[in-house]
């Protein structure tokens, strides 16, 4: 039935957001985690480095990320998930920032593969696990 597809994504996600707004799955332990981590990244740079190009792959409604990324000093930032529903409600979750942003539907791996612009930091997920000595966030200096 013509927009079956669409309401069962919605209904998914909003049983997403639950766990999120309820803190099932450790969102905010893990977002300030990143936060920490960039911030901890950004203060041992070289204050004339330029701003940074940060990409969040598997964005979703960019979950706990929109304070985090309205205070970040960057370049630019890229939104980027398989799933293009979300892509217009992650826009709307970040509002106005002061640097130009853009949310791409794609494939994380086929993100990774292509050649591109250059990125500086990377996000993905919140992990659910990790590899023992593993960190939440990616964190690249290209
Ligand atoms: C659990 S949600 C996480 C959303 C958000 N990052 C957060 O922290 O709340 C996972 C998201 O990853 C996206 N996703 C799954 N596989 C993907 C892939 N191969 N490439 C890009 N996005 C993917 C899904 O569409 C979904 O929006």
């Amino acid at each position: 039935m013509a927009g079956e597809p669409i309401e069962m994504f919605r209904r998914q996600w909003t049983t997403y957001r639950l766990a999120v707004d309820h803190d099932l799955m450790e969102h905010r332990g893990l977002t300030a985690a990143l936060a920490a981590a960039i911030d901890d990244w950004l203060a041992s740079r070289d204050p004339a480095a330029p701003a940074p190009h940060l990409v969040d792959l598997g964005c979703g409604d960019l979950g706990l990320l929109p304070p985090l990324l309205r205070r970040l000093p960057l370049a630019s930032f890229t939104a980027l998930d398989l799933n293009a529903a979300v892509l217009p409600v992650a826009e709307d979750a970040l509002g106005p920032v002061p640097y130009p942003c853009a949310f791409v539907e794609g494939d994380l791996l086929g993100w990774a593969e292509a050649e591109g612009p250059a990125v500086d930091v990377v996000v993905a997920g919140p992990p659910r696990r990790r590899s023992p000595g593993g960190t939440h966030t990616g964190l690249s200096g290209h």
